[in-house]
């Protein structure tokens, strides 16, 4: 059954989609909805827009739906991406990934001028550090990065289809998930993570959220100050 949070924040997250624009198509179920309503509404209002997708997933079924989806690389740049979060901290800090699309995620959020997350109130957290971290990381030698991260005491696990097979992202790498609820400075571990070589990407999405949207009756929106 849908998540009736999941259903009201996806839901809000189309008034701000505006005509003759670029819109970024989240990944995740409650993205999945939002894509589904905005292609409703596409067809509805014969509205004009040019949609760019973080995943595989999102861009099929954006153009399953009859929305134009082209390559982030075919526009300048982004005006509003709508993407979920697995978890978000009074500040609009977020742990993404959950879905292993963190690393397209990152690059079209960050050529994105608006983020908007759409969130249902489960995924509201006081302290980042519940979910645990996914770090997208190249296969070869990802054995020496889990041994680093085990280092940090970061209790790693490689993320799993089933038993034998390692899961590979859209970039055919794999997802290692660490658990940062003992850290303190998130910031500081983001930008040591990403300086470690063999790391593609982490799911810390520090200072890039605009306006989180919380479903609610009625929707509640928090905007970044
Ligand atoms: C995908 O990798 C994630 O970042 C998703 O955006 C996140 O997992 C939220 O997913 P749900 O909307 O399914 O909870």
């Amino acid at each position: 059954m849908e998540n009736p949070g999941k259903i009201a924040a996806a839901t809000a997250a189309l008034s701000y989609i505006e005509d003759n624009t670029v819109v970024g198509l989240g990944s995740g179920s409650t993205a999945k909805i939002f894509i589904e309503k905005l292609a409703e509404r596409v067809a509805a209002e014969n509205m004009t827009l040019t949609c760019v997708a973080t995943s595989h997933f999102s861009e099929d079924l954006g153009l399953k739906l009859g929305l134009n989806v082209v390559p982030l690389d075919e526009v300048t740049s982004v005006d509003v991406t709508v993407d979920g979060a697995d978890e978000v901290d009074p500040q609009l800090n977020g742990i993404k990934g959950g879905g292993a699309a963190l690393f397209f995620e990152k690059i079209v959020a960050k050529a994105s001028k608006q983020n908007i997350w759409v969130v249902d109130p489960s995924k509201e957290s006081p302290r980042l550090g519940s979910f645990k971290l996914p770090i997208e990381v190249l296969p070869f030698g990802s054995g020496h990065v889990f041994n680093y991260l085990a280092d940090m005491d970061l209790d790693p696990t490689f993320r799993m289809l089933d038993e034998q097979t390692r899961l590979t992202t859209d970039s055919a790498n794999y997802i290692i998930d660490v658990d940062v609820s003992k850290v303190d400075d998130l910031h500081a571990l983001g930008d040591e993570l990403i300086r470690h070589t063999g790391i593609v990407e982490h799911g810390l999405f520090l200072d890039i959220c605009d306006t989180l949207i919380v479903g609610e009756e009625p929707a509640r929106v928090i905007n970044r100050h």
